[in-house]
């Protein structure tokens, strides 16, 4: 079976727009893969030297991904921090690595702008980071963003030299595993055609119903339909892809007609709406909230993750010092 690994930012909450465009597609994942799961807290300090309640916020992020489904008997959901073989990787696979090649990464480029202070050498190195903890499970694929391709580039590249130095075909090269046909793109609800936290117009699965429907009633809309069977602008467009998304279908096409027909009342839509999404929300908040009075559970659930990612890193760990030439214990 493949291994497929993938690394969760530790920042804020999730909201509906990640739920339906990658969380549940993890939760398919884990009974079609090997599936690691993490939470890369370490990566985090490459940005945030000094973070408030790291284990917080590690804790949090466990706690809502499992509410969503993630099943730490199928899959390893670890904490980057807990495991620490993955930082003897990191030091071999720096060791092959160029600044050249380092400085050309573009991420790194922009976070140094926007940090002038603190270009600090893990910064640098954020891609040996993550290529590190990647190789250390010789995971084949990946699911990530765009944003992540030059990453990933970089983790191929210290798998294939790593790989060229030492005359062994150890690391398989790993691959971007886009999910994209499966994801769905929740719309934002001031109209754009995302829902993402920098717009602040999310939905979070910790919001509570009354905020909810709050922000769903406040949704971006226009004076209405004007004329029958007129095409939907895209503010209109969009509110009624959300409705397909966490309504049922006759609900979706009984405003579908509404509106065709020229008779469609926005509020009554949306109130309709938010309570689908509550529908769709509340059980995951429940579970959210039972994790939360339940630290204990959730330690022992991390605590159970780091030790099946600390036995993987480790028998990759053990080759490598056996194929560099060091001493295996
Ligand atoms: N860089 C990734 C991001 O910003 C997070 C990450 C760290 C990651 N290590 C990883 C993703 C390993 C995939 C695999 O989203």
């Amino acid at each position: 079976m493949e291994t497929v690994l993938s690394g969760i930012r530790p920042t804020g909450n999730l909201h509906l727009g990640n739920y339906y465009g990658a969380v549940r597609s993890f939760v398919k994942m884990q009974y079609e893969y090997n599936c690691f799961f993490f939470i890369a807290d370490w990566h985090s300090l490459t940005t945030h030297p000094t973070p408030e309640n790291i284990q917080n916020s590690a804790r949090t992020i466990l706690a809502e991904y499992l509410a969503c489904g993630l099943d730490p008997e199928k899959a390893t959901i670890y904490v980057q921090s807990d495991v620490p073989e993955t930082i003897e990787l990191y030091l071999y696979l720096n060791m092959n690595t160029y600044i050249g090649e380092l400085g050309r990464v573009t991420t790194f480029k922009e976070k140094a702008r926007q940090q002038p202070d603190n270009v600090n050498a893990g910064l640098f190195t954020y891609p040996t980071l993550m290529a590190a903890d990647i190789l250390q499970h010789r995971a084949t694929k990946v699911p990530v963003g765009k944003d992540q391709e030059q990453n990933m580039e970089m983790a191929r590249k210290c798998a294939r030299r790593f790989n060229n130095i030492y005359k062994t075909e150890l690391f398989p090269e790993p691959q971007n595993f886009y999910f994209a046909k499966e994801a769905v793109k929740v719309p934002g609800l001031d109209g754009s055609g995302k829902m993402g936290k920098s717009d602040g117009n999310c939905i979070y699965l910790c919001d509570e119903p009354k905020v909810i429907r709050k922000k769903v009633m406040k949704a971006v809309t226009d004076l209405g339909p004007q004329t029958p069977n007129s095409p939907k602008p895209e503010v209109i467009q969009n509110l009624f892809n959300f409705m397909k998304i966490v309504s049922a279908e006759d609900t979706y096409n009984y405003f579908d007609e509404k509106w065709n027909d020229c008779t469609l009342r926005y509020g009554d839509m949306k109130k309709q709406l938010a309570e689908d999404v509550v529908a769709v929300i509340q059980p995951i908040q429940e579970r959210i909230n039972e994790f939360a009075t339940n630290q204990q559970l959730l330690d022992n659930i991390a605590r159970m993750g780091a030790e099946k990612a600390r036995e993987s890193a480790a028998a990759t760990l053990r080759e490598v010092r056996k194929i560099i030439g060091f001493r295996v214990y």
